[in-house]
């Protein structure tokens, strides 16, 4: 007889090291049979079978879920949220954890969430939005304040913002992404934006539509290189608490920006079964949204989920039945994580790919160490051995746990070090970003 504690298959679709964390956690719940994993990657195989249907192939993913029927469904990336996933997961009678397109469209379009923000009075940077560039190029001659953002409407994994200068700039910009197609139909329309001076913040909350269950604070770091310089990324490392995030900031976030977002949400009858994660500004005048996604951040839900220490996926169900409401808090551990990202030399332009990566076992063996892959794939050597290669420009996500932030970025460094493969490299300041910088302005 089949254990009925044990009886659910989980289907989770995607590749990073997000996806990684979410099968190596869902995998250790008692309710789960099985994760199975699409497209994967070559350390997901370890914590998942391996289906090989791409992100983006929605006709592929329906088919799989209907040869496997897995209790529930998981939709890490944006693009297949935006592209209508989930709703036609839920019309094929699944059950599915992630918004559907509507919801999806407050990451998916720029134009689209600012409005709902500005009608629903949630602090922002104010903006205004352009389907002519000569309408934008006129708007500009007349900003009297310097910088201005110029951002492209749609989806363009976080390169579609430029903070501009003065005028000159900014009519670069503009061109650049309404004539010149830099970020292809993404760019069809843009929004300029106020500039808003801060520290930058985010929370994380999932929802379902109704309850809000609020995540542990979790920070990560975008730019390239050690005190925040260099090209903006998917981001590099991350650390969870966030202790310089004080509870009184954590609140005014949840009750300032949060919980009006929710409260939008149901104004605007937009389902919406996921994570609505925030982008903030702390300004002087409090916080101010920057951006909205509607999934896990990577490598942000990495730590998040070496934290949690409850069962995920009775959260996971009620969260797509609608019954969030009945849930218990989640316990967290009190101690911190912090995660590397080893990435490829040439990321985030023009990542190398295909070098062997070896250490990983001495690496995976040092304590409180969990490793998570991202741009990861199996390839086969002429004499048939499997070795396991670089395939993206962020290859692992390292994390650690320790009692201290100091002990759990010693772990995560030393397990860094242990791995090999040509062009690695990291951020060597994660989990103390703001003192590297305060030390890298003293000395200038
Ligand atoms: P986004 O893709 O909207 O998250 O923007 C990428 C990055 O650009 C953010 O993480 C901020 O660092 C910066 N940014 C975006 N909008 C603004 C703004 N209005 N003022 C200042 N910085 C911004
Ligand atoms: N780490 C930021 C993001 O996932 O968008």
């Amino acid at each position: 007889m089949s254990d009925p504690t044990h009886s659910m298959k989980v289907l989770v679709i995607g590749s990073g090291g997000r996806e990684h964390s979410l099968c190596w956690k869902i995998g250790k719940s008692p309710l789960v049979s099985e994760v199975i994993c699409a497209p994967g990657n070559a350390g997901i195989g370890d914590v998942a079978r391996i289906a090989p249907v791409e992100a983006t192939d929605l006709d592929g993913l329906i088919a799989l879920a209907e040869a496997e029927r897995p209790g529930l469904v998981l939709i890490g990336p944006e693009d297949p949220l935006a592209a209508g996933l989930a709703d036609r997961m839920r019309d094929a009678g699944f059950r599915v954890f992630g918004p559907g397109a509507e919801g999806a469209q407050l990451e998916a379009s720029k134009a689209f969430s600012k409005d709902l923000i500005e009608r629903h009075r949630i602090p922002t940077a104010t903006a205004r939005s352009f389907d002519r560039s000569g309408q934008a190029k006129g708007y500009l001659e007349g900003c009297t304040t310097w910088p201005q953002v110029v951002k492209a409407d749609g989806l363009a994994a976080g390169k579609g913002v430029y903070i501009c200068q003065d005028l000159a700039e900014a009519k670069v910009a503009v061109d650049a992404i309404m004539e010149e197609g830099r970020h292809g139909a993404a760019g069809s329309k843009i929004l300029i934006e106020e500039f808003l001076v801060g520290e930058e913040a985010s929370v994380f909350a999932i929802t379902d539509g109704d309850a809000v269950l609020v995540l542990e604070p979790v920070q990560d770091h975008k730019q390239a290189y050690d005190g925040d310089e260099g090209p903006n990324t998917g981001g590099m490392g991350v650390y969870s608490p966030v202790p310089e995030l004080s509870k009184r900031i954590y609140k005014q976030i949840e009750q300032h920006v949060l919980l009006p977002s929710i409260h939008m949400l149901r104004r605007e009858k937009i389902a919406f079964r996921g994570v609505l994660f925030i982008g903030l500004m702390l300004t002087e005048g409090g916080p101010r949204v920057i951006e909205y996604n509607v999934r896990f951040g990577d490598p942000e839900c990495q730590a998040l989920v070496r934290r949690l220490k409850s069962d995920i996926v009775p959260i996971l169900i009620a969260t797509a039945d609608g019954t969030l409401s009945e849930i218990e808090s989640p316990e967290w551990d009190a101690d911190t994580c912090v995660g590397v990202v080893a990435a490829a030399e040439g990321y985030p332009e023009a990542p190398r790919k295909g070098d062997e990566i070896s250490g990983l076992e001495e690496a995976a063996a040092v304590e409180g160490v969990e490793i998570f892959h991202a741009g990861t794939k199996l390839h086969r050597n002429l004499d048939g051995h499997e070795e396991v290669v670089t395939n993206g420009g962020r290859v692992l996500t390292i994390t650690a746990m320790g009692a201290t932030t100091d002990l759990a970025r010693e772990r995560a460094y030393e397990a860094y070090g242990k791995i090999r493969y040509d062009g690695k490299f990291c951020r060597t300041d994660i989990g103390r970003r703001r003192e590297a910088r305060k030390e890298t302005t003293s000395q200038a």
